[in-house]
């Protein structure tokens, strides 16, 4: 940390940063389109910053399980790419899409190729590939052993009833499936991909058990430093590049140039972010920006990055 080199200041910044999103007026709007979520009491705030050294510094909310949504898109990302290795971008590509999440403009004119695997429809052909003949739960509960396993906490739950709404309200996300099943590049009958992607959506965390997930993305691909290896190091790089350049959307660039962290965000309010070598932080507050992405959770972020100097830039 610049100026602040100590686990006690870190400790202070994190609980100034709390204090500060508690007060805030400006705190967007919670997302509507999945019920239960627009329910969640918009003047919550959680934040944690698993640091390099081992050591948690957690304020707020903290330890309150929040949907994670696509922030499921990292750790399903990272299941396939150990399953099918760089055949992934294949039926993936790597570029920032400059469209809302859920869009399905560019897949006409892409032949089905979805621009990124964390817009929706570059998810859905992750959770396919993650799928890979077996029954959705086998999928899924996978994904769910693994992030128990990065976090090394059982605690971690699939949240049943958001699991539901998203089946009953997910038209959009339905319609993308059943459009990549006509190019071919959804494998399985698309009501069984479509299972899985809802169920992710559906695990609830709380901001600890987040940034302990994201481990390791923050140390090169090791469990923690002389720890296991979860992924190759160049793995873990792509994926904290795929971060910063498409883990927000349309408003990716936005986030880099404010924040400057590889980040991925989730309409229930949640944002991963890693500092490569320094920290992996979650952040959870559930009013969202005009691009559904947390509004007072990216200016955490950016109060974090800047205090800290741990932008990548
Ligand atoms: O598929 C959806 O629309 C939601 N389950 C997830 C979208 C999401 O989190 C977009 N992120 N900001």
């Amino acid at each position: 940390m610049r100026g602040r080199d100590s686990v006690a200041d870190l400790a202070r910044l994190v609980q100034d940063i709390a204090a500060e999103m508690a007060e805030a007026g400006e705190r967007g709007e919670v997302a509507s389109y999945i019920p239960p979520l627009s329910r969640i009491d918009p003047r919550q705030f959680g934040l944690c910053v698993a640091a390099a050294d081992g050591s948690l510094h957690a304020a707020g909310a903290s330890e309150e399980p929040f949907s994670i949504q696509s922030i499921s898109k990292v750790f399903a990302l990272t299941q396939a790419l150990g399953k099918v290795g760089d055949t992934l971008w294949r039926r993936v590509g790597r570029e920032p899409s400059g469209t809302p999440f859920n869009s399905i403009v560019q897949l006409e004119r892409e032949q089905g190729i979805p621009r990124n695997p964390f817009i929706n429809a570059g998810a859905l052909v992750v959770c396919d590939i993650n799928l890979a003949g077996h029954e959705p739960r086998v999928a899924i509960g996978e994904l769910l052993r693994f992030m128990r396993y990065l976090a090394d906490d059982d605690g971690i739950i699939i949240d049943e009833a958001v699991a539901r709404a998203e089946q009953a309200t997910g038209f959009r996300n339905i319609a993308l499936a059943n459009y990549m099943k006509a190019f071919g590049n959804i494998r399985h009958a698309p009501e069984l991909t479509l299972g899985v992607y809802f169920h992710q959506c559906a695990i609830a965390m709380s901001c600890r058990q987040l940034a302990r997930a994201g481990r390791y993305l923050m140390h090169g691909g090791l469990y923690e430093p002389g720890g296991p290896r979860v992924i190759p190091a160049q793995r873990a790089r792509r994926i904290n590049a795929l971060m910063l350049t498409c883990g927000h959307y349309d408003a990716s660039g936005d986030f880099a140039f404010r924040v400057g962290l590889p980040g991925k965000s989730g309409v229930g309010g949640g944002i991963l972010a890693i500092a490569p070598g320094q920290a992996a932080i979650a952040v959870w507050s559930p009013g969202l920006d005009a691009n559904g992405n947390s509004l007072l959770g990216t200016l955490a972020l950016e109060r974090l990055a800047e205090a800290t100097g741990w932008s990548v830039f």
